[in-house]
């Protein structure tokens, strides 16, 4: 039976340029997910979007001298040039800000006030005597309060992680003048946080296929209590309170950015001929909602972003929260010829095609643990792992066959154990990689699809078919026969993390439509058909020499 599939994906804020850190915390891994869902001819709808309002872009604003809206003209393209290029099946990747987002945020704001989840209260917030204004969040700078790491931030603290309250910074200091920060008192719309402590720590109690990780965290937090917090600010862009007397406030970044989940599968349903369409899934109790991001939003998603939903009423939850831990990418640049710069994910498809990046990015992606980027891993990946384990199957077998039966799929005969055998083991590869894709282990599903790749491999090598092809022909038949549908199995095994390459070798091999259109399964080769031309499906790359020191 099909299952219906939310992949909600973290919204990047529309202020830079997506690092590869990105990429291998939250986009790939969706992507990856989705793809194999639509493979198992699952219903899937992934969304996500650019983040656009709060301080992080009206601090990229001043500090390039442009208006916000200008940062966002200048970034969202690049974020959709980004998943174009690196094959993220977004079905929609819109910004909060349009119409549809601001009606969606400010219902919810609405219907929480009415609810009396919201209440106004007076709070101290650091103000900047000299500008004549208020410094929400990441307009004031100084020490965490928590690892006294000195150029916190006054939302967050890049070097522990912890969300911080810029009221709580030692030593703050304006990022707007410089100045000493005073407080001052200034009215705020609350989010009752507190009420729902009990009922979330019941439902987080209750999600045994959460990672450990973040179910320790998110307990955690609820041992200690959830206290309301604040969500507005003093700031002049964002979604504008649906209550008059606040025109100088806006709606606080965060609680409207995650309601752009909500209001994307709107956007996408309008779009799609159907507006009601978005209700299949956020009100049909059996669809599963994933939402994929980075460590340092977890609580946004298994705290705030459920208790708001609770607080509305009548929408899904999450189904889980597969966040990853970070990749480093300071030990890579020291010792790469390209100094660094290479850590953009535009830079790095500059370099690298887009399967090499996914193949690589998957292989150390930070599922359990933090872990490194180094650009001559990525090459030796390519090089040592992807070439030699997988691309070089694909490129023997289909050589044979063109040398020595005219580009023509042998008839087989009988099949013998050791073939019999080779399918076995691609069967089960279906189980087993299927098993971990379904769950969020990529890395697992990459292992379990090369292990597939390494099972042809020894088995061409033990039947040696470019020898028996002069001495015994049906051998040299069965054996490419056999080899070419664990060479096709292996396109839709590897499909959801080689989207680009395993396309073009699902053409050359003759089928119709997609890997994705073929389905999780072994689509076979039958015997007497023509195969396509296709080149090889990567390249081997030079190992960069290091850089003397
Ligand atoms: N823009 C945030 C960040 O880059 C992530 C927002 S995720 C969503 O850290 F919940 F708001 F969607
Ligand atoms: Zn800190």
């Amino acid at each position: 039976m099909a299952e219906r599939i939310f992949v909600a994906v973290a919204w990047p804020y529309a202020n830079y340029l997506l690092h590869a850190g990105q990429a291998a915390g939250a986009y790939l891994p969706a992507d990856i997910f989705a793809r194999y869902h639509r493979m198992c001819g699952n219903d899937v709808l992934m969304v996500s979007g650019s983040d656009c309002h709060g301080t992080p872009i009206t601090v990229a604003a001043d500090s390039e001298g442009i208006t916000p809206q200008e940062v966002i003209d200048r970034y969202h393209p690049k974020i959709l040039e980004a998943w174009e290029r690196f094959g993220i099946s977004f079905d929609l990747f819109t910004t909060t800000l349009t119409d549809n987002h601001y009606e969606t945020t400010q219902d919810l704001f609405t219907r929480l006030l009415e609810k009396d989840l919201l209440y106004t209260g007076t709070q101290d917030q650091l103000y900047d005597p000299e500008a004549r204004r208020f410094l929400p969040d990441r307009y004031v700078e100084g020490t965490c309060p928590l690892c006294g790491y000195k150029e916190a931030r006054g939302d967050q603290c890049d070097q522990c992680g912890s969300q911080l309250d810029a009221i709580d910074l030692i030593e703050p200091r304006s990022k707007v003048s410089g100045a000493t920060p005073e407080v001052r008192e200034s009215e705020h719309f609350m989010l009752r946080l507190s009420a729902f402590n009990a009922q979330l720590r019941e439902w987080v109690s209750a999600q045994p296929h959460w990672r450990r990780n973040v179910s320790n965290f998110t307990l955690g937090i609820l041992e200690e209590g959830l206290k309301d917090r604040a969500i507005t600010r003093d700031i002049n862009w964002g979604v504008p309170l649906p209550v008059e007397g606040y025109e100088d406030k806006r709606i606080y970044v965060w609680f409207d950015a995650v309601i752009g989940y909500l209001s994307a599968a709107k956007e996408w349903a309008r779009q799609s001929g159907d507006p009601e369409a978005w209700r299949l899934y956020w009100e049909d109790e059996n669809t599963k909602a994933y939402y994929f991001i980075g460590k340092d939003n977890i609580v946004f998603h298994t705290l705030i972003w459920p208790a708001m939903l609770l607080g509305y009423g009548g929408l899904n939850l999450p189904h889980d929260v597969p966040a990853n831990q970070y990749v480093n990418f300071s030990a890579g640049q020291k010792q790469s010829k390209s100094k660094g710069t290479a850590t953009w994910l535009l830079d790095l498809l500059d370099a690298y095609d887009a399967d090499v990046v996914r193949f690589y990015l998957t292989q150390i992606m930070p599922e359990t643990s933090d872990s490194e980027f180094r650009e001559e891993e990525l090459i030796r990946a390519n090089n040592e792992v992807l070439i030699a384990t997988w691309g070089n199957l694909a490129n023997r077998v289909l050589a044979m066959i063109r040398r020595n039966f005219d580009g023509v799929v042998p008839e087989p005969g009988t099949l013998g154990a050791e073939s019999e055998a080779l399918l076995a083991t691609v069967r089960e590869g279906f189980e087993r990689a299927g098993a971990e894709y379904a769950t969020c282990q990529f890395r697992g599903a990459l292992r379990e699809a090369l292990a597939v790749a390494q099972a042809a491999n020894k088995y061409l090598d033990e039947r040696a078919p470019w020898r028996a092809v002069k001495e015994d022909r049906e051998h040299a038949a069965e054996t490419l026969y056999t080899a070419l549908q664990a060479i096709s199995a292996l396109t839709a095994l590897l499909h959801p993390i080689l989207p680009f390459s395993t396309s073009k070798l699902h053409t050359t091999l003759g089928h119709e439509g997609t890997p994705e259109s073929a389905g999780w399964m072994l689509t076979g080769v039958p015997a007497g058909r023509s195969l396509g031309e296709g080149g090889a499906l990567y390249r081997k790359l030079d190992v960069p020499e290091p850089v003397a020191t």
